[in-house]
C-alpha cells in the first residue's frame, strides 16, 4: 500500500530551491501504485500536483493538497523497423530526460541529441513539448500513455491528440490537471541525421575541433558545452530555465520595433515573428540585476536574461513579483507582452 507523508518540505524537489511544504506527499513507481493512491480518500478530496524533477515550477506558497512524485522507471527498445531504419523506444515517465538521451546514444539511436541536458523527467517533456537547439520533443514523439485522474483509466495519446505547439500541449490547457503521463514512446533513427541548423552548434563543434559531419554523440557534446556556458546549474544557483516564453509578434509590430532597434533579432514563424525575450529583457536593463538584502537573494541571471534566479533565501512570491516587474517594463518599452513558461503555483 502506498504511503502518504504529511507536511513534507519540497525544497529538494524544486530547482528554484524554494522551501515550501506539501500538506501530503507520496511517490509512485508504477501506474497501478498511482491508481491506488488516487483512490485514497485524502487524495481524492485534495488538489493534486504531479511532480517530476520540479525544474519548471515556481512555488509561491505551501501546497495545500497532495504532491504525487513520479518515480516510474524503465527504458526499452520496443521494436525496430528495418524499412524506415527506426526504432521505437519506451521510457517510464519518472526516468530522467537526459538519462533517456544517454540511453539513446548508447543504443546508437539518434533524434534527441539536440535536447541533451534538459533537466527533469521524461513524463513532463510532453507537457510543454520541450525544445532546444533546433529540435523539439514532437519531432521524435510517437505516443504516450497516461492515467486519467478522475477514473484511473489508461489512455494512449498520439502526437495529434497531444496538440503540441511551442512550449504547449493539451496537457497545459484543455486537459490541464486531468492526466498523469506514465510512459512516453519515441521513434528514433538508426541512421544518424545531424541537425546543426542552430548556428551555435556549428560554431561550438569547430571550437571543439570536430570537423566533418558530426556524430550524434558529438552534437550532444556541443549542446552540453553551450548549455553549461550559458545556463546556471540548479545545483549551484536556483532557477527553472527560461522563465518566459519567447513572444511571437505580428510582422507589422516586428517591423516597427526593428526600425527603432535595428539589432533586434527575429525568427519567422507562421503568422508573425518570434523575438528573443532575453534580448528584450537585457535591452530593458535587467540582465544581472539583483534584488533583496546583502548582495541580493534573487534576480536576473548575468549570462542569460531569460533566466530568473534564486541566489539563496528568496521566496517564490519575490521571484513572481520580479517577473511581474519585468513583464511591465518590457510592455512599456517595446509594447510586447511576455508570458511565463514556468508553472507558477
Ligand atoms: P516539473 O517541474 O516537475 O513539472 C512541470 C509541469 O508538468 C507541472 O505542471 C507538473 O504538474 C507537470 N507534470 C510533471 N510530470 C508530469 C506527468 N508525468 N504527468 C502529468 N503532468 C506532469 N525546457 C525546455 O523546453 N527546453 C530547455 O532547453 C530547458 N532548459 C532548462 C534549463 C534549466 C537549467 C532548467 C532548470 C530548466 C530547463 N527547462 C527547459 C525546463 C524544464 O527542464 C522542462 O520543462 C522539463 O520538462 C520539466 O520537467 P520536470 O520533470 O522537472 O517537470
Ligand atoms: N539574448 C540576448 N540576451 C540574453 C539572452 C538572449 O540578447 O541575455 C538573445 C540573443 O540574441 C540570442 C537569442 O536571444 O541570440 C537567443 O538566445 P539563446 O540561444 O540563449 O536562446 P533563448 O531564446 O534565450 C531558447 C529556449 C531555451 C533553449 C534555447 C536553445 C525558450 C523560452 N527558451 O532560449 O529553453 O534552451 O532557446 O534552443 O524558448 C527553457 O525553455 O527553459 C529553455 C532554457
Amino acid at each position: 500500500m502506498p504511503t502518504l507523508e504529511e507536511n513534507v518540505s519540497l525544497r529538494p524537489y524544486n530547482t528554484f530551491g524554494l522551501d515550501v511544504r506539501a500538506r501530503y506527499f507520496a511517490r509512485f513507481a508504477s501506474a497501478d501504485a498511482l491508481r491506488q493512491l488516487l483512490q485514497l480518500p485524502q487524495v481524492r478530496a485534495a488538489d493534486k500536483l504531479i511532480l517530476g524533477g520540479g525544474s519548471n515550477l515556481l512555488f509561491t506558497q505551501d501546497f495545500p493538497g497532495v504532491v504525487l512524485k513520479n518515480e516510474i522507471r524503465g527504458l526499452e527498445i520496443l521494436s525496430e523497423d528495418g524499412d524506415s531504419q527506426t526504432a521505437l523506444v519506451r521510457a517510464g515517465a519518472g526516468e530522467s530526460w537526459h538519462g533517456l538521451v544517454e540511453y539513446a546514444l548508447d543504443q546508437q539511436l539518434s533524434g534527441i541529441e539536440n535536447l541533451s541536458l534538459i533537466p527533469g523527467t521524461v513524463g513532463a517533456a510532453p507537457l510543454q513539448n520541450i525544445g532546444a537547439y533546433g529540435a523539439e520533443l514532437r519531432d521524435t514523439f510517437d505516443h504516450l500513455e497516461a492515467v486519467e485522474i478522475a477514473t484511473g483509466a489508461l489512455r494512449v495519446f498520439s502526437a495529434a491528440d497531444c496538440g503540441f505547439g511551442y512550449r504547449e500541449s493539451v496537457f497545459k490547457n484543455v486537459l490541464k490537471h486531468q492526466f498523469v503521463v506514465t510512459a512516453v514512446v519515441l521513434r528514433l533513427h538508426r541512421q544518424a541525421r545531424p541537425n546543426v541548423q542552430y548556428g551555435a552548434i556549428t560554431e561550438t563543434l569547430a571550437e571543439l575541433g570536430i570537423g566533418g559531419e558530426p556524430t550524434p554523440q558529438q552534437v550532444s557534446q556541443a549542446v552540453v558545452h553551450i548549455r553549461r556556458s550559458k545556463l546556471p546549474d540548479p545545483a549551484e544557483i536556483g532557477n527553472a530555465g527560461s522563465f518566459f516564453k519567447n513572444p511571437e509578434i505580428s510582422q507589422a509590430a516586428f517591423d516597427r520595433l526593428k526600425s527603432q532597434y535595428p539589432d533586434l533579432p527575429g525568427y519567422p514563424v507562421p503568422g508573425g515573428v518570434k523575438v528573443p525575450a532575453g534580448w528584450l529583457i537585457e535591452r530593458a536593463g535587467w540582465k544581472g540585476l539583483r534584488r533583496g538584502p546583502g548582495a541580493g537573494t534573487h534576480g536576473v541571471h548575468a549570462r542569460q536574461a531569460l533566466v530568473l534566479v534564486n541566489h539563496g533565501g528568496a521566496t517564490g512570491s519575490e521571484i513572481r513579483a520580479l517577473a511581474e516587474e519585468i513583464i511591465a517594463a518590457v510592455r512599456q518599452q517595446f509594447a510586447v507582452e511576455l508570458h511565463p513558461e514556468v508553472n507558477i503555483l
